[in-house]
């Protein structure tokens, strides 16, 4: 709250002090008061822990396993990438993290359990957002044009997440009560790393540097038990590092897929897009406009060529900054993850600051789909803009009052579908598994589907 304060000093436009008041609304609503679960509750809640996905597994297929045994404490580890400056050597940083990330689990199809190498685990309370085969959950779908020029059609796009030991002690404490997960003064420690595999059903026409892609997976994205093939076109990272200059050591990273690199193995045929260490929050509209980009970030030039045509403007995300080709063009990588927040039954804070306050705009070409970024004429409500490209200080949270989640969207869904389930719970007799529509199309989809 402080901040938003802070900030609205700067807001003076009508519009800008709506929204203002809009999360002032959440800020001032009363603290949700601690539940307390009867034992049959906690019995039931339990179970729903233990669930890897909602519907069986298929016959001949792999049927993907939860790892959610959290470890309370981590193993002093050197990290590879300790005594590399992401922000001089981003490049080099980025493969050494990938490095890091491949190593026991490409050997293994990326069954955590079996990695001999390093201990991996994944983000509690998905299961009714998974699907049964890979585990992998819904992501926002690839619009005309994004992957290629020739992508005619919007693309399905699915992942899976994992955190390193290090992240998972943190998830050991959220979830020491295994029915009920407590959030107040969440924090990850420094050394954690993050990584999710996202893959697409395109084809070599509508995404040509997938060709020869080796990392096809079958899973059950329709929920019909017709499983269709995905291939890998790009790898997010994160990696938590000790704050410095300022911002909070939060370093986000992304690659794809370029089966042009000609190697047999898929892993050495990632390349880095990018990577952004803060959100650039005073880069502007007119900074852009005279050609200034971002600086708390690094955007391969290789890889901005490759996408130009995914919005007009040619970027990767807002003005310029750090974002994935699957992402959505008004975000970037810290920005949307900054809003990770416990809303404890509230509603999400919205994505995107709104087109009267940024002239950014879908545009519509064909029904359900559409170019994304228009960077249209008219001035712009720049403190309005801000309040969605800050960088937050450790432990802030997003609105000033529901507890932060640093910076882990898996986490917040995972404890917003654990909110949904007991709802469900107290408001029927006995226990409801939840609809399978909540698969096709997850609750508040939160990278913008
Ligand atoms: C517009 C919102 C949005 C943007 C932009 C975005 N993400 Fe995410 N990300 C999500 C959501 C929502 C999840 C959790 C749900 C899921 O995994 O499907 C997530 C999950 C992740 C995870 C798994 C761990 C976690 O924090 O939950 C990583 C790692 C990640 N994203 C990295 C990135 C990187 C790197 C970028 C930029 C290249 C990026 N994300 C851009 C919304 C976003």
């Amino acid at each position: 709250m402080k901040s938003l304060l802070s900030r609205s000093l700067l807001c003076r436009s009508l519009l800008c002090r709506l929204v203002l008041l809009a999360v002032a609304a959440s800020v001032l609503a009363p603290p949700a008061a601690a539940l307390t679960l009867g034992e049959k509750t906690k019995r039931l809640a339990r179970q729903e822990f233990r669930k890897s996905a909602q519907r069986s597994c298929l016959p001949a297929l792999p049927c993907f396993k939860v790892r959610n045994s959290y470890p309370k404490l981590a193993k002093p580890e050197v990290l590879p990438w300790r005594d590399i400056d992401y922000r001089t050597e981003p490049e080099r940083y980025l493969r050494a993290v990938l490095a890091y990330i491949g190593a026991g689990n490409t050997a293994v199809d990326w069954q955590l359990q079996k990695n001999r190498k390093r201990d991996w685990y994944h983000a509690a309370w998905m299961h009714p957002v998974r699907e049964p085969v890979r585990g992998l959950t819904f992501e926002r779908g690839s619009r005309l044009h994004e992957l290629s020029a020739a992508q005619t059609r919007r693309t399905n796009n699915w992942a899976i997440g994992f955190y390193n030991r290090q992240g998972a002690t943190a998830f050991a404490r959220v979830w020491r009560e295994r029915s009920q997960p407590d959030t107040a003064g969440f924090a990850f420690p420094e050394g954690t790393v993050s990584a999710k595999l996202l893959l697409t059903d395109a084809t070599d026409e509508e995404a040509p540097y997938l060709a020869g892609n080796n990392l096809a997976w079958q899973a059950d994205i329709r929920g019909n038990g017709q499983p269709v093939t995905l291939r890998l076109l790009q790898v997010d990272v994160a990696v938590k590092n000790a704050p410095r200059d300022g911002l909070n050591g939060w370093v986000f990273g992304t690659f794809y897929f370029d089966g042009r690199g000609g190697h047999a193995n898929y892993w050495d045929n990632l390349v880095p897009a990018g990577l952004e260490w803060g959100t650039s929050p005073t880069f502007t509209r007119a900074d852009f406009a005279a050609g200034q980009r971002p600086t708390q970030g690094w955007v391969n030039p290789v890889a901005e060529v490759l996408f130009a045509t995914r919005a007009p403007d040619g970027k990767l995300g807002y003005l310029g900054r750090m974002n994935g080709p699957v992402d959505d063009p008004r975000s970037s990588c810290l920005a949307c993850h900054s809003r990770a927040m416990d809303m404890q039954g509230a509603a999400d804070p919205p994505l995107f600051p709104p087109f009267a306050a940024s002239r950014i705009r879908q545009v519509s070409v064909a029904p359900n789909q559409t170019y994304e970024t228009v960077l249209a004429a008219g001035p712009v409500d720049e403190a309005q803009v801000a309040l969605f490209f800050r960088n937050l200080a450790p432990g802030e949270s997003f609105d000033g009052t529901h507890p932060s989640l640093d910076y882990s969207l898996q986490l917040a869904k995972g404890v917003e579908l654990w909110r949904a389930w007991l709802d469900k719970q107290v408001a029927g007799s006995g226990p409801q598994p939840l609809a399978p529509e909540s698969l096709a199309a997850p609750a508040g989809g939160g990278r913008g589907n």
